[in-house]
């Protein structure tokens, strides 16, 4: 089928209630006309998402801003001309129409405007907002090509949108405009450099702290095997005769005792080490390894949001 037959009938899906998995620049998205409360309904329920994790409101133009939100400060209206399209959400106090099942009933929404072609040909031709997380079942790595969401929702969902793998890799980063400075929610696709280059200072808050993004729990992005960053080669002996694999930023200089190694940039780009991130976790995670091995990442640029969401995969298995 052609792109632009595929979108038409995603389009005609959302129109009529359904929902659809689409892809952005970041991730692939589970989304639904942001006005109709018993759409949105079905992606909680096929996630297995708990209600009081709102959605991302995702729109088509700009200007769209302003019909979903009470006013737009300075700052936030210089971030979004700048960044937008792009991986990036802004927060800001809700108009009343959005129903309370997107926003999980917080007076607050979350707004972006994805770069990626068919996800802005699907939000014009719905002729509607979508709301939209990540199409994953809850708790799980966010899919980064459409045969992930296969994988894992295809028989629950109406319609899967392929666009290929998305370029970004990780989810976008949130910003809150709701106190008096501008604050960090999650870090993602745009760096925090890039965005205090823009508005200055922004706050940011410490992964530790209760979630301040209310999706953001510290095990979000877990697979099913173990993955530790603090690898200590004394605990080699622990783990005899196991299977170890290696998640490397660049090529290991000498091929360790690992089982496998996914590498996740050969020249050490952070561009290409995020776009790789789920995918390689996930080859991994299917090789049934005892541990997986992830090597720590300069905590600069893009390396902020890999290492957050590397993090949260190696929180411990009590949390959800
Ligand atoms: O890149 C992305 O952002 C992807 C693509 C599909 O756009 N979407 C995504 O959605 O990652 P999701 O639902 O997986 O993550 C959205 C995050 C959650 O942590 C949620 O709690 C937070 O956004 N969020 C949504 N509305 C909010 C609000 N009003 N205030 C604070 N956080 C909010
Ligand atoms: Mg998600």
């Amino acid at each position: 089928m052609k792109d632009t037959e595929a979108i038409r009938q995603a389009a005609e899906t959302i129109w009529q209630g359904g929902i659809v998995a689409f892809p952005t620049e970041t991730v692939y998205g589970l989304g639904a006309d942001a006005y109709n409360p018993l759409a949105v309904a079905r992606i909680f329920e096929v996630k297995r998402r708990p209600y009081f994790d709102p959605l991302i409101v995702h729109i088509a133009y700009p200007a769209y801003l302003k019909k979903l939100v009470k006013e737009i400060p300075s700052s936030a209206k210089k971030l979004t001309e700048r960044l937008w399209p792009g991986p990036l959400t802004v927060v800001l106090l809700k108009e009343e129409n959005i129903p309370d099942i997107v926003t999980a009933g917080l007076p607050s929404v979350a707004v972006r405007m994805p770069d990626h072609p068919m996800a802005l040909s699907l939000i014009e031709e719905s002729k509607c907002p979508i709301a939209a997380p990540s199409a994953n079942p809850f708790g799980y790595l966010s899919p980064t090509t459409a045969e992930h969401v296969r994988e894992q929702l295809g028989d629950q969902v109406d319609l899967i949108l392929d666009g290929g793998p998305c370029p970004v890799g990780v989810e976008s980063s949130i910003v809150s405009f709701l106190e008096n400075k501008p604050r960090l929610l999650r870090p993602g696709g745009v760096s925090l450099e890039g965005i205090e280059s823009i508005i200055g200072k922004v706050e940011s808050s410490p992964i530790n702290d209760k979630p301040s993004a209310p999706g953001m729990f510290p095990r979000h992005y877990a697979p099913r095997t173990p993955i530790v960053i603090d690898w200590n080669e004394k605990n080699r002996d622990l783990y005899k005769n196991r299977n170890i694999g290696l998640l490397a930023f660049q090529e290991p200089k000498s091929n360790l005792k690992f089982h496998f190694v996914e590498v996740l940039s050969k020249k050490g780009d952070m561009r290409e080490a995020a776009a790789n991130l789920f995918s390689a976790i996930r080859r991994l995670d299917a090789l049934n390894l005892d541990l997986i091995v992830a090597e720590p990442i300069p905590e600069i640029g893009l390396g902020r949001a890999i290492m957050d969401r590397l993090r949260r995969a190696t929180s411990s298995r009590e949390q959800n």
